[in-house]
């Protein structure tokens, strides 16, 4: 197609000139300005849409009843008992949202050097599944598979002598795969970068009868600042001894995270996930790209703090930030998005086209 560029024709009628500014209407065949003269054909012409169908919905878990404590890190965010987390997936329900996913504080005194409570049928987040799958069976419940909420450290895996070992952390991943497939979990997200676990824990379940638990991997985690918030939400910030670089992957790299995802695939993954969110939309693309899986996004608490702390000093409009990098997402090709505006997008979402 041969565009033909502006030429300058006369004086525009439509567009007078300031006083003493000499301009000239182009003769320009091509205006794309057109297309987004009005919202009718804006909407005609959009390319990518939002829709509830798109958020997982993740909350914080508390022992206790009837509690919601504010996170103050993460205006807007609370730690949920159980009984409020049901309401919580209520919530979720009604407004269409797919699935919620899960994440505990865990009590110091339950803390320990090898994550021990992960184990716990009986602890907080086994708890939760049951009591949201017996409630809300309708909504899907995701949950991470990392020790992290669970041990004196911090750190999502075992540690032994400063190092965070691979295979031993590997089984005890597979037992608490296992533990949440019993409670009721529909979708184990292992979140803990160890290599291998893919395909051991997809065995474990297998092996266990547990064949239609679906996996979505934490394919391409990186060792981001952006977790912050979600640390101090589940308690782990305090105790976390050194860094997490030795497991989840370096900022720096794109191909390798392809190479993280391939395996998690090969390995029996159902749907991937890369993490963080808006600073690595280029390996989401990549990867949706490459591998063309079901593939989420997760805007990680670090994101949405950024968004909610510029909001609430009046520095940029918090609704349009929220929506504006949700659509990003999309854009880049996210089947999904793991963010903790769920409730509020969906509810913007819903009065919009009642
Ligand atoms: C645990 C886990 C983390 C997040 C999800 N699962 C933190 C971490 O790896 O340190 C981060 C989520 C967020 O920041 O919102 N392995």
């Amino acid at each position: 197609m041969a565009i033909k560029f502006g030429r300058p024709l006369e004086r525009s009628r439509l567009d007078p000139a300031p006083a003493g500014i000499k301009t000239e209407r182009l003769d320009l065949r091509v205006r794309p300005r057109r297309n987004r003269r009005s919202e009718w054909s804006r909407r005609m012409i959009r390319e990518n849409v939002l829709t509830a169908d798109d958020l997982i919905w993740p909350f914080f878990l508390v022992d206790g009843m009837n509690v919601r404590a504010p996170i103050d890190s993460m205006p807007d965010v609370e730690r949920l008992s159980v009984d409020q987390a049901v309401h919580a997936a209520e919530r979720a329900a009604t407004l269409a949202i797919p699935c919620v996913a899960l994440f505990p504080y865990t009590d110091s005194a339950r803390r320990d050097e090898d994550g021990s409570e992960a184990l716990n049928p009986d602890n907080l987040v086994c708890r939760a599944i049951r009591a949201i799958k017996k409630e809300v069976p309708e909504i899907g419940v995701l949950c991470d598979v990392a020790l992290d909420p669970y041990t004196s450290h911090g750190h999502d895996g075992l540690l032994r002598d400063g190092v965070i070992v691979n295979d031993e952390t590997v089984a005890v991943l597979v037992r608490q795969a296992l533990v949440e497939a019993e409670a009721g979990c529909d979708i184990i997200a292992p979140s803990d970068m160890m290599d291998g676990r893919v395909g051991a824990i997809r065995g474990g379940l297998d092996a266990a009868g547990f064949t239609d638990v679906a996996i979505m991997a934490y394919a391409a985690k990186f060792a981001s600042a952006f977790y912050e918030p979600f640390r101090d939400a589940i308690g782990s910030n305090t105790a976390l001894v050194g860094d997490k670089r030795t497991y989840q992957m370096d900022p720096a790299n794109t191909d390798e995270a392809l190479r993280e995802v391939e395996l998690d695939i090969a390995e029996g993954a159902d749907m991937v996930m890369v993490k963080p969110g808006l600073p690595y939309l280029d390996v989401l693309q990549r990867v949706k790209d490459a591998f063309g899986m079901p593939t989420f996004a997760y805007q990680v608490s670090g994101e949405y703090a950024m968004i909610m702390a510029a909001a609430g000093h009046g520095w940029l409009d918090g609704d349009k930030a929220m929506m504006e990098s949700l659509i990003a997402f999309k854009r880049a090709g996210a089947d999904g998005v793991l963010t903790y505006f769920a409730a509020k997008v969906a509810e913007k979402l819903k009065k919009a086209a009642a």
